[in-house]
């Protein structure tokens, strides 16, 4: 499945089937967490899978919570950045990084980045003092069904809802929007970053491309965040 086509089936899953990965798929899943550390602002990131069934304790598996948002999930895709000056949209790029390749095994994933224990997590994988832990994602295949949590989440967030083009990506000024024909060769990756998962299906980020003196549009844009 390229790319693209990955982009458009992904899914928040947060009900899992007990089918176990197969050990192959793990290794790569696992190679491709090891090997994500290219990040585009330079942040140090690092990933690892938790497996809960190699926890023996009740006790320790009590401090890996989602508070019952995620069903049935063994295993975890957990990471850190170290804090710095654009920490988070690096960590936000390897984990959707993360995601995404998961997505094109065929497994479910979800970000969470406030309905986990972030203390337990944390712990899990040793954070160390300057690292910050800001999202997780369950991975595995996903159950038929949808659990009602699932259900009650995609229907809160409106998650089958993405905003319009004319409200996410303007030309210069918000008065001046672009629309999904008059972009060229720039419209599937705008669409792209339209149909990527929103804490909460916000989609609390803007994009606005930067005209040159000629009046063509140059290749990278300003992302504002919490616009
Ligand atoms: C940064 C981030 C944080 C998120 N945190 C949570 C969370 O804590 N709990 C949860 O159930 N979903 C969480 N989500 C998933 C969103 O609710 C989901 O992406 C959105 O509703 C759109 O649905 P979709 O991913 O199926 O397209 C998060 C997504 C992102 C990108």
């Amino acid at each position: 499945m390229i790319i693209i086509e990955t982009i458009k089936n992904r899914k928040s899953c947060r009900t899992y089937s007990d089918r176990v990965i197969e050990p192959e798929k793990l290794a790569e899943l696992k190679q491709f967490l090891a090997s994500n550390t290219k990040t585009p602002f330079g942040s140090k990131v690092r990933f690892q899978l938790i497996d809960f069934n190699e926890i023996k304790t009740r006790e320790l598996k009590k401090n890996l919570t989602t508070y019952g948002v995620i069903k049935g999930a063994r295993l975890f895709i957990a990471g850190t950045v170290e804090k710095q000056p654009k920490a988070m949209e690096d960590y936000g790029y390897c984990m959707e990084r993360n995601v995404l390749k998961a997505t094109s095994m065929g497994l479910g994933t979800c970000w969470l980045g406030g309905t986990f224990k972030r203390s337990g997590f944390a712990g899990k994988i040793s954070i160390n003092e300057g690292e910050i832990l800001p999202a997780i994602s369950p991975v595995g295949y996903p159950r038929d069904i949808r659990s009602i949590v699932d259900r009650i989440f995609r229907y809160v967030a409106a998650s089958d809802k993405r905003k319009p083009w004319n409200e996410l990506f303007y030309l210069n000024d918000t008065d001046n929007f672009l629309d999904d024909r008059n972009f060229g060769r720039f419209n599937v990756p705008l669409e792209c970053a339209r149909l990527a998962p929103s804490a909460s299906n916000k989609q609390s980020w803007r994009i606005y491309p930067t005209p040159k003196e000629s009046g063509h549009v140059k290749p990278t844009g300003t992302v504002l965040t919490n616009a």
